[in-house]
């Protein structure tokens, strides 16, 4: 797990920041749940998937229960969504955060990373579907991402998966001896996540496997081709991607996953999602459809390295302050900068004069304000034009912040 250390780390608020902007936008509340949760509500989401079984981060609370660390955030929102039941129908939230799953680390892949995302609850609309597709697509797009695929595909409902399901394990059955041992062990769990293998010996069976978009009932694939043209009347490109699958169980019709084509192919998926309408009622609620995404913050700031945009935000103060005096002088200059909405950094310590315009220039600062004996006798300080031709004058202390209001404005 990783230190993320400053400008990175404002860097991935300004991010989180942005998509909280588009998510209001789109009428979508703020959840904030807890980062453990029992571990019941983890299993129901992925039995058969490495991501709850081998992954997760469980263990024994004080009072005996198992809990886990959350391995993604769908899950939780749903349990929330069962336990508050609320009233107004679709109910949409958006959330951030940490998740943890204990894989092996590389670039791109973290034990603990961080998400953005979106589900809402309560619709089956192929509209929502749209909505949420295009929040996605919209935030790369804010962020200045160029280079990114959505992918699409159908993983059908509960009268037509059982055919395709049935189709896909005979397949698979038939040519199971040609199968990697890891894929026939996936098989007797879930033979669709055989198709999410990425072992060589295993890509020309699935190439040749049945596929779900052939076994859509026509209701299913009604509402797959609505998605697709409203996706189309946005003028949002998609590719289908008839074999993809995702790393967890709950799925349901639509489903897809934003992969850049700036990052290495193992590691592309900046983000995925898709429909979940047998969620809610399998953690204990009502019926109720669903959709969302998530978006994985650390991998979109790679891409965003690799495409050249969305920089790390300038965090240079506005002003540097030399104190060559001490005393309270400096202390109450910085405060009454602050008060004015002046981001006014300092030097410490009785410093030299040499040593503190140092620390002002590393700070980028394009002002400097020393305060020296001599002046300040006189009711002035020195305001040092840093970057700029205005050298340096001689202020008075009591113009001193409308001056730099004034200097800041243009
Ligand atoms: P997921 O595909 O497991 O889906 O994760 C979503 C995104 O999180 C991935 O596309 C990737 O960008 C990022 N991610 C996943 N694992 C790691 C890791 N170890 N290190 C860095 N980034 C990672 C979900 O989590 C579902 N809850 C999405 C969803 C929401 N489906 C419906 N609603």
């Amino acid at each position: 797990m990783r230190d993320i250390m400053s400008p990175d780390a404002e860097r991935q608020r300004a991010l989180v920041d942005a998509f909280a902007d588009l998510a209001r936008l789109s009428g979508y509340g703020h959840i904030m749940s807890p980062i453990v949760e029992d571990l019941g509500v983890f299993l129901r989401v992925g039995e058969s998937t490495d991501v709850v079984t081998k992954e997760m981060y469980d263990f024994e609370d004080k009072d005996g229960t198992r809990i886990a660390m959350r391995p993604e955030l769908t899950a939780s929102v749903v349990r929330a969504f069962v336990q508050h039941n609320p009233t107004s129908l679709p109910w949409k939230v958006w959330y951030e955060g940490p998740q943890f799953r204990h894989e092996k680390p590389q670039a791109g892949r973290y034990r603990q990373f961080s998400q953005v995302g979106i589900e809402v609850l309560g619709s089956d609309d192929p509209a929502v579907d749209v909505e949420v597709i295009a929040l996605g697509w919209r935030f790369y797009q804010a962020l200045g991402m160029n280079e990114v695929t959505l992918l699409l595909n159908s993983l059908g409902d509960e009268s037509c998966r059982p055919q395709y399901f049935e189709a896909l394990e005979t397949y698979l059955r038939d040519r199971s001896a040609e199968l990697s041992e890891k894929s026939q062990e996936t098989l007797d769990k879930n033979p669709l996540r055989v198709l999410d293998s990425k072992r060589r010996e295993d890509q020309q069976i699935i190439a040749e496997a049945p596929l779900m978009v052939d076994f859509l009932t026509e209701d299913s694939a009604e509402h797959f081709a609505a998605v697709r043209s409203g996706l189309e009347s946005l003028g949002i490109p998609y590719e289908i991607s008839p074999r993809l699958v995702r790393g967890l169980d709950y799925y349901t019709r639509t489903t897809f996953e934003f992969a850049s084509t700036a990052l290495e192919n193992a590691q592309n998926a900046v983000g995925g999602g898709g429909r979940y309408d047998g969620l809610a009622e399998s953690l204990g609620g009502k019926p109720t459809p669903g959709i969302g995404f998530a978006l994985g913050v650390d991998r979109i700031l790679l891409a965003c390295d690799a495409e050249g945009v969305f920089p790390a935000p300038d965090l240079a103060p506005d002003v540097f302050i030399v104190d060559l005096v001490g005393g309270g002088e400096a202390t109450a200059l910085a405060d009454q900068l602050r008060q004015a909405g002046i981001a006014a950094d300092r030097g410490f310590d009785g410093r030299s004069m040499k040593a503190q315009m140092k620390v002002a220039d590393r700070s980028a600062a394009p002002w400097a304000v020393i305060i020296g004996e001599t002046e300040l006798a006189e009711g002035n300080v020195t305001l040092r034009d840093m970057y700029g031709d205005s050298g340096q004058t001689l202020v008075s202390r009591d113009d001193l912040v409308a001056t730099l209001t004034a200097k800041l404005a243009n």
